[in-house]
Order: C-alpha cells, then structure tokens, then sequence
C-alpha cells in the first residue's frame, strides 16, 4: 500500500480523492486550510513551505503519489489570490515533492486544472507567462488591474473569471512543459492533469450550497450529458492516475466535464 499527499483535503474533489485511496487501503496526508494532516495556506509562499516540511516529515521523504486539488473560483474577490492559490501552490507544492515521488521509484503526480482554460474566453497570454515564469508579485498585479477593468454586470458574479481561466491554462502548461523534463520522465514521475467541468461542490454551489438552484440546461456552457458531474467522478481518474499501472500517460490533460469541452471545441485536439 502506498502513501500520498492530496491537496484540498478538507472538501469537494479533494475530499472525494483522498477517500477513494483511503477505501483502497492506501495511507492519505491532507493538506488543507482547515480539518486536515497538514493545515497550510497554500496561497503563500510560507504556507507552501510549511506544507512541503510537513508532508516530508509525515511520509518519511517517500511519497508514492501526489494529487494537487486545493483550489478557489471565479467567484473569490481578489483575482491575484487566485493566482497564488491556483498556479503558484501546486507547483510549490510539485516541485518541492519531487524529490520524495522520485524516491518511492514510480511517482505519481495528478493536478486539478478547469476546462475554463479552454472554455472561457478572456485568458491572458500575458498573466499565464508572468505565472509561467515564475513572477508570483507581476502576476497578482497583473491579475488584480484586469479585475478593475472588468464591466461591472461580469465582476458582480465573477469578479476573478479572467485570472480563474488564466490560472487554470497556466498550471496546464506547466505540466506539459514539466512532465517531460528529464527531471520527471527520466526520473520515473508521471505528472498529468484533469480538467474538471462542473460539479456540484461547494466552490460550485456558492452560498445556498443547494444543488436544486442549478439547472445543467441553464448552464452558461453546454453541459452534453444533461447532469453536472459529482466529487467522486473526479476522485475516480485521479485514483487512476496515481496507481503504479498507470505507467505510460504523462503530460496528458483529461475532460472530465460531461463533455462540455468538445460540445465548444468540437475540432479541437
Ligand atoms: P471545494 O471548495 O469543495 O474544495 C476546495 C478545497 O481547497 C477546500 O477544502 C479549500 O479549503 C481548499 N483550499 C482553498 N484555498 C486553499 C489554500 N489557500 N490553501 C489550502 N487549501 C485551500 O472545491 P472543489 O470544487 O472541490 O475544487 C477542487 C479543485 O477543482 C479546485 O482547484 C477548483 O478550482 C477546481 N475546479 C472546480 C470545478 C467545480 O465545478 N467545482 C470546476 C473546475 C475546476
């Protein structure tokens, strides 16, 4: 039985994620905000250090597989946290847990994107290379200006749609670009994405947290099977891509969105 870290612990995806491997009899160490192994605010950059040193200490430096799920949506007020959260803590968290997923000879890593990154028309090649680079300071200032430049009927509901999407294309480009260094693919580490449509967690639900207010075919983007998708549909392919079997698929970005994504890019590869 192996031993992983899953981010976003305490709810939704990452709830469901850490409760598939439990069930399969694996060991979890959540990392959360709240309600978890290793409580840390993975929106900065000491959070993100204090996660890395207790993880390592709590999986003696070995860790089979790591599922980054921790995250915030559109609806957060301040867009440059969201960056920070979105982008900067899985890969903080990734790159400061490599060394522990190349020991264990067969490490896994799974991250959360959205398939607004592909989805949501207002990503800004600019803030993804800013986040990209690694200039966590520009890319909250760059994020927060495009906020204040938002018309106000989007800001009302959405006020960090563009850094939302933006965080999300960024991270998936950081795995395509980081799965395959020699780093990772040579070391045996396998990093992958899943970019979830909508389902029906807390972050999604909002603050009457009632699913009855929500209608797959009032959706804002198609939603193909006529339902939003459930925690565990998203915690089942990030089991998959943790397993050892899994040994051939790095780089790779996974829909899970009811089919949203090729509803609105049918030609899209
Ligand atoms: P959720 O709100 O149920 O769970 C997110 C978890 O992340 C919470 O436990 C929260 O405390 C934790 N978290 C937030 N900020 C944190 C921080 N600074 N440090 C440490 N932990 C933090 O939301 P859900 O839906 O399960 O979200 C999981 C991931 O899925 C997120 O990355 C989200 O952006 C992404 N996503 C969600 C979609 C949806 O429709 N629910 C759609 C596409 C992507």
């Amino acid at each position: 039985m192996g031993t992983f870290a899953v981010t976003g612990s305490a709810s939704g995806m990452g709830a469901a994620s850490a409760a598939a491997l439990r069930d399969a009899g694996h060991t979890v160490i959540g990392v959360d905000l709240r309600d978890a192994d290793v409580v840390a605010d993975l929106g900065t950059a000491d959070g993100r250090r204090h996660a890395v040193e207790e993880v390592l200490a709590l999986s003696g430096g070995t860790l089979d597989g790591v599922a980054a799920v921790a995250g915030v949506g559109p609806a957060m007020k301040d867009a440059g946290a969201v960056m920070s959260i979105n982008y900067f803590g899985p890969v903080a968290l990734l790159d400061g847990l490599r060394p522990a997923l190349e020991r264990s000879g067969a490490g896994r890593a799974v991250v959360i994107g959205s398939n607004s990154a592909s989805t949501v028309p207002m990503v800004d090649e600019e803030l993804a290379r800013l986040a990209l680079a690694g200039d966590e300071d520009a890319a909250r200032e760059r994020a927060r200006a495009a906020q204040a430049a938002l018309p106000p009927e989007i800001a009302g509901d959405a006020p960090s749609i563009s850094a939302y999407a933006t965080s999300k294309f960024a991270l998936a480009r950081w795995v395509r670009r980081t799965a395959v260094t020699p780093e990772w693919a040579r070391r045996g580490i396998l990093l992958n994405a899943i970019a979830p449509g909508a389902v029906l967690t807390p972050l999604m639900l909002g603050s009457t947290g009632d699913a009855a207010d929500h209608d797959p075919d009032e959706f804002p983007t198609p939603m193909p099977l006529g339902v939003f998708g459930r925690p565990e549909d998203i915690a089942f392919w990030v089991h998959q891509f943790l397993r050892p079997e899994a040994r051939f698929t790095t780089g790779a970005i996974l829909y899970v969105d009811g089919g949203t994504d090729a509803a609105m890019r049918p030609d899209a590869q």
